[in-house]
């Protein structure tokens, strides 16, 4: 188990982790979601050993991590957000280069390098050097060495940035089938939620360095339990229309959408006083629209933000 315990960091003027508390059980897949400069890379060069912390501590098996360098980083598979490959290499060689650095050899090393290439789908292309490879391709080489020393755990920081759907797609089932099926302890970071949403079971959203939320997928939808969103379309948009939804106490939220407004309220069937309200003031309603709450909702919600902006 790695954890940590109110971890700070503090950059000139910056502070890009603000109190941090978290733990990654054996087995999990747990995510780490959250906007540019939330502190994701922060957090997991610190949970990585890459980064000390300011103040706090960072754990493993209940020992500070800086007691135990040497086990704790054989431990761990660390796939960091810029790529880290040597260009001049081919695929095969790159594995066999890190594996070697984790004091693999003889038939070990090959056999381990030509398994995780054909994990990652690469076996056709091992022999061409990685100068020549795609973003998608390069990202699903960089995860495979980080598997060389057959780690307990597996980091990754927004593994897909930059990356072919298609390459997407196969990095996504390859992790999905190592926390599932291989029993690698997976901490997944990354700004889009629908992955998040796909491989892990647990989660933390972080945003401008704070944990905002945290728990299990459906403990944190929870936080919108009751809430829905209206997606609200009106021949024309008018000022009295948004006071009247601002100023009731049953609305939560109110957004201006295109050709209208989303509500936002936790109030048990809402639509029909949704109408009512926007027909006392003068609405002509085209349509009204019910969702269920996504974690991006729960973002919005909160912090007023998209995870896009
Ligand atoms: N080495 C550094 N020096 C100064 N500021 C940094 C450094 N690394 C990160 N930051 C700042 O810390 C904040 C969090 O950054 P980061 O952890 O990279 O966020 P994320 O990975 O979520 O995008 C940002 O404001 C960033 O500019
Ligand atoms: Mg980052």
């Amino acid at each position: 188990m790695i954890e940590m315990t109110d971890v700070t960091k503090r950059f000139k003027g910056v502070e890009a982790v603000k109190g941090m508390n978290f733990y990654l059980e054996k087995g999990e897949a747990v995510g780490l979601l959250g906007p540019n400069g939330a502190g994701k890379s922060t957090a997991i060069s610190m949970l990585s050993s890459l980064v000390k912390p300011t103040t706090g501590e960072v754990r493993f098996k209940g020992e500070p991590i800086n007691k135990q360098m040497q086990t704790f980083r054989r431990s761990i598979g660390v796939v960091p957000q810029e790529i880290a490959l040597l260009p001049q290499l081919t695929a095969e060689e790159n594995l066999l280069f890190f594996g070697q650095i984790y004091k693999l050899s003889g038939r070990a090393l090959k056999k381990k390098a030509e398994r995780l290439l054909a994990l990652v789908g690469l076996t056709e292309r091992r022999k061409d050097k990685v100068k020549t490879f795609s973003g998608g391709m390069k990202r699903r080489l960089n995860t495979a060495a980080a598997l060389m020393h057959d780690p307990e755990f597996l980091l990754m920081d927004e593994p897909t940035v930059g990356v072919d759907p298609q390459s997407r797609r196969h990095l996504l089932d390859t992790v999905k089938d190592l926390q599932k099926s291989q029993g690698v302890t997976v901490l997944y970071t990354s700004h889009y939620m629908e992955e998040v949403e796909y491989l892990c079971d647990r989660l933390y959203v972080m945003d401008r360095g704070d944990v905002i939320a945290s728990g299990s997928k459906g403990e944190i939808k929870g936080v919108l339990s009751q809430a829905r969103t209206y997606e609200l379309r009106l021949s024309e948009k008018r000022e009295e229309i948004e006071q009247a939804l601002q100023e009731d106490g049953r609305v939560e939220a109110v957004a201006e959408i295109d050709n209208g407004y989303r509500v936002t309220s936790t109030e048990p069937d809402f639509f029909m006083a949704l109408l009512e309200i926007v027909t006392a003031a003068g609405a002509d309603v085209r349509g009204i629209e019910a969702n269920s709450p996504t974690l991006e909702d729960v973002f919005l919600h909160l912090t007023g933000r998209t995870l896009r902006d």
